[in-house]
């Protein structure tokens, strides 16, 4: 039996969350006046399209102090500045890092900071790369002062595997508070030993007092010429870690921090040149790509990609090895779950040499012709997640596995729950992710910005046909998830099924929901519905049942296409279930493939 509170809690949490809603997002614009101006436009990597040139975010355990890194407009020196987590304004000036080339990561403490840059070693360092080529480095900053310096690259460091350096860093910066270890991963240059002149990534751990440990988990290279990195703490290293390689895969390699087959692949991506379609934000990107759900051992990341068909054997990497043509012109967003920090939700990609399709293991959030970029995820509570990106609606993509232009349509926010999604994406125009989303102590999720007008139709730079700005405000940008649309309180007082409804997702046609409620809807109990392909349905919504019945409400993965979902409500049928099933070729559509919809049912 549930107890009362359980049972209070539940029937709040009943008005349960069918999807974000315009009110769901709140803008604090200009809330943070910078002590020295900021450039908020990044040219990509080969296309000089324009990326929104990262600041680095984080909240401090306890919640009382963020941070934001943002680079000096010069191009040199990183300065970190205090802000306080409920107006977004400055709180005191801010700490310049002289020499920083770029806010690569940022781990804010009760007392300060982590702070994960690159800078050129001092004149005269033996060994040192050639032509001030910056190293990454780790700063920490307690209560204003310098605590430790630690370099992750250069001479000193992994010395057998050869030297390395970062011109770009592409990467992260994450702190575990239970292993005591920060983990930072970061794209790298070689410029001694067997990969010298090549491009791949490292993964370092250092301890809080600085010191650079070398752990079998640290690894000197692992992926080829990597542009996208997700990396996310765990309890214990190794921590989850994704990379995005040149040879036409997307891996967890977590356990590998490799590019090898014991891996696990999350995706095939047509590669040219490095690249692989900026499926984690190409330069500037690789935050908030992937997080951890809220207490729990599980993850999600979040991608942009062109699907993969006509595989064919990658004969440079060797057999088990497969590259790809791309399926689409622009890029969408796909998500994949991992159970923990090493496994995945469902099937890694194909990897059949001749096979026509490779990518339909993949779980598309969007599926048009639009092309989607700039795709992060951050997690409100223990099951449910904010996607977002940005999309051109008419792409020109001259450049194969690279970026497009085109007029920006906006910035999307999806709410998704346990790998499925909610309700429909809001849209707006005037709000960009540039920094990385954090989960506020109240459950929000938050994130800054530069509020501009923001241009994807032409190159960025010196050479670039956009205008170049500089600025000294930064905004910010919160989701909410109770402000999401739930279904009305006063239904949810009567007893039998309280409230059915049908939720719109982007794929919904009224007529054929219209349908599926005649012939789905039982009266009662319910009756059976037949899942024509495979689906999930999800026992709970919103944070506040997660909160209190991870176990109670289990989410089931319906995977057989003759599967009802009857009888598995059954099974869970004690006093309170919310339930959303999602199902797709619904009996009486008139065309099976495109037809879907979204049922939440209510019972009491
Ligand atoms: C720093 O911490 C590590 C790990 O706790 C320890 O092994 C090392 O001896 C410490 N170094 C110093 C200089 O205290
Ligand atoms: C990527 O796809 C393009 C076609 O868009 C193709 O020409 C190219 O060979 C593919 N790259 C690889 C590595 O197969
Ligand atoms: C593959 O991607 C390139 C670059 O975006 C594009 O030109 C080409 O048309 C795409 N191929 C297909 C089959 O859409
Ligand atoms: C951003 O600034 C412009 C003026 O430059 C203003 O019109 C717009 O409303 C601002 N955006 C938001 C979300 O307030
Ligand atoms: C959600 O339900 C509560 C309680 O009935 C109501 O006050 C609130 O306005 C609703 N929110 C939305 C976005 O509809």
């Amino acid at each position: 039996m549930l107890s009362l509170s359980v049972l209070i809690s539940l029937t709040t949490s009943l008005v349960a969350a069918t999807g974000l809603t315009d009110s769901s997002l709140k803008n604090y614009v200009n809330s943070l006046e910078l002590d020295y101006s900021f450039n908020p436009v990044k040219e990509a990597y080969w296309t000089n399209l324009p990326h929104h040139r990262r600041t680095p975010f984080a909240l401090s355990p306890d919640g009382s102090r963020a941070f934001l890194a943002y680079l000096d407009h010069s191009e040199t020196d990183v300065h970190v500045q205090r802000v306080d987590p409920k107006t977004f304004a400055a709180v005191g000036s801010a700490v310049t890092v002289k020499g920083g080339k770029e806010a690569g990561g940022l781990v804010a403490h009760n007392d300060g900071f982590a702070l994960l840059t690159n800078e050129a070693l001092p004149s005269g360092t033996a060994n040192a790369p050639a032509g001030n080529t910056p190293v990454p480095v780790l700063y920490r900053y307690t209560e204003g002062e310098q605590t430790f310096k630690t370099f992750l690259g250069g001479p000193g460091v992994h010395e057998s595997d050869g030297l390395s350096a970062s011109p770009d860093l592409n990467g992260d910066l994450v702190y575990s508070e239970k292993a005591g270890v920060y983990g930072a991963y970061f794209v790298v240059t070689d410029y001694s030993g067997w990969a010298e002149g090549h491009f791949g990534d490292s993964i370092q751990y250092v301890s809080t007092n600085g010191s650079l440990e070398t752990l079998p988990e640290s690894s000197a290279w692992g992926c080829s010429h990597n542009t996208g990195i997700a990396f996310e703490a765990a309890d214990a290293a190794p921590f989850a870690s994704i990379c995005a390689e040149d040879q036409g895969d997307i891996w967890l390699n977590t356990n590998n921090r490799g590019m090898d087959l014991s891996g696990v692949k999350i995706s095939n991506e047509n590669t040219t040149n490095g690249a692989g379609g900026e499926s984690m934000g190409g330069m500037s990107g690789s935050y908030s790509s992937l997080a951890r759900f809220q207490g729990e051992d599980s993850y999600i990341f979040s991608w942009v990609s062109r699907g993969a068909i006509d595989l064919y054997e990658n004969t440079w990497m060797g057999k088990g090895y497969v590259a790809s043509y791309n399926r689409t012109n622009g890029r969408n967003v796909a998500i994949a779950t991992f159970s923990d920090k090493q496994t995945m939700d469902g099937e890694q990609a194909s990897s059949v040499v001749g096979a026509k399709v490779g990518d339909s293991q993949v779980k598309w959030l969007t599926t048009g012709t639009a092309d989607c970029s700039n795709a992060h995820v951050a997690t409100f509570d223990a099951s449910n997640a904010l996607v977002t990106w940005e999309q051109i609606d008419q792409p020109q993509c001259d450049n194969i596995a690279m970026g497009c232009q085109g007029e920006f349509s906006g910035s999307y926010f999806q709410l998704v729950n346990k790998g499925e999604k909610i309700g429909q994406p809001i849209r707006s125009i005037d709000t960009y992710v540039a920094g990385d989303m954090i989960t506020m102590g109240d459950g929000r999720i938050c994130w800054p910005y530069v509020n501009m007008t923001w241009r994807l139709d032409g190159t960025a730079g010196q050479y670039g046909s956009l205008p170049s700005s500089t600025t000294k405000q930064i905004s910010f940008a919160c989701m909410n998830l109770e402000g999401a649309a739930n279904v009305s309180a006063s239904a949810a007082t009567s007893s039998s099924i309280v409230s059915t409804r049908i939720v719109a997702s982007s794929e919904v046609r009224t007529k054929s929901a219209t349908s599926a409620l005649s012939l789905s809807v039982p009266s009662k109990a319910p009756a059976s519905v037949s899942v024509l392909s495979s689906s999930t349905y999800i026992l709970a919504s919103t944070s506040s049942i997660k909160a209190v019945s991870s176990s109670f409400f289990p989410a089931v993965s319906v995977s057989s296409p003759a599967t009802t979902f009857s009888t598995a409500i059954r099974a869970s049928s004690t006093s309170y279930v919310a339930a959303k099933v999602a199902l797709s070729g619904l009996p009486g559509a008139t065309d099976d493939k495109d037809e879907s919809c979204e049922i939440q049912y209510i019972y009491e």
